[in-house]
């Protein structure tokens, strides 16, 4: 089943609920290794995402994407702004030409995003990074998985980070001292991953 733009304020809106009811869970991860400003990062992106929300249902999927993307890439700061600013920009390049969003159009152009934003990062997976969820859910979804097996993994993703060591990012400074807390993105990825499948099971 094809999902419109339509949806997207009804996304944006369960995203930055999920965000705020964890942000002093997400703050103190990036407390432990990292510098504490994640979640007042996403806040400002999904701020702003919030106010133009309604414009951005009016926009095709390109479009819309490639809105997103500035987004969050001219207000988050930080290397997740530029991070999940690459995502839905190259996301929106992939969607250009392609009629209409189905399961397997949003496969390839979200597989599109990650390998974007693993260039971006000079980074792979197993660096305790956002990355260790985007890219097993990215390939779930190339398997045509259903929402719940997309969101056990995302979950998975997130876990695996606390006993990775960090070697991208800010936590790599730390070291063997990063190990034994989850990455800050792989958290708030899983928890926006997880908000936008509840919202679509239950709309
Ligand atoms: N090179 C990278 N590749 C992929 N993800 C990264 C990279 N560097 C940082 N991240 C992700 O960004 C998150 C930190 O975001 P944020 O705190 O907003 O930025 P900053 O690290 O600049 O303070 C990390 O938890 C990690 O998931
Ligand atoms: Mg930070």
């Amino acid at each position: 089943m094809p999902v419109l733009p339509e949806k997207i304020p009804a996304l944006i809106k369960a995203v930055a609920a999920v965000i705020e009811q964890n942000a002093e869970q997400v703050t103190k991860l990036d407390q432990a290794i990292g510098d504490g400003d994640h979640v007042t990062n996403l806040q400002r992106g999904l701020d702003a995402l919030l106010s133009q929300a309604d414009e951005i249902a009016t926009l095709d999927w390109p479009a819309a994407t490639q809105k997103i993307g500035m987004t969050l890439l001219s207000t988050m700061g930080g290397a997740s702004g530029s991070l999940f600013g690459t995502l839905f920009i190259s996301m929106s390049k992939a969607m250009t030409g392609k009629a209409e969003m189905t399961q397997a159009v949003f496969a390839d152009i979200f597989s599109l995003g990650v390998e974007a934003v693993k260039k971006r990062g000079k980074a792979e997976a197993g660096e305790k990074t956002m990355l260790d969820v985007l890219i097993p859910v990215a390939e779930k979804i190339e398997q045509g998985a259903g929402f719940e097996q997309i969101a056990q993994t995302a979950v998975k993703g997130m876990e695996a980070t606390k006993d990775m060591l960090a070697t991208k990012g800010r936590a790599s400074y730390l070291e063997e001292k990063s190990l034994g807390h989850i990455d800050a993105g792989a958290r708030t990825s899983q928890l926006m991953i997880c908000a936008m499948i509840d919202e679509l099971q239950n709309a």
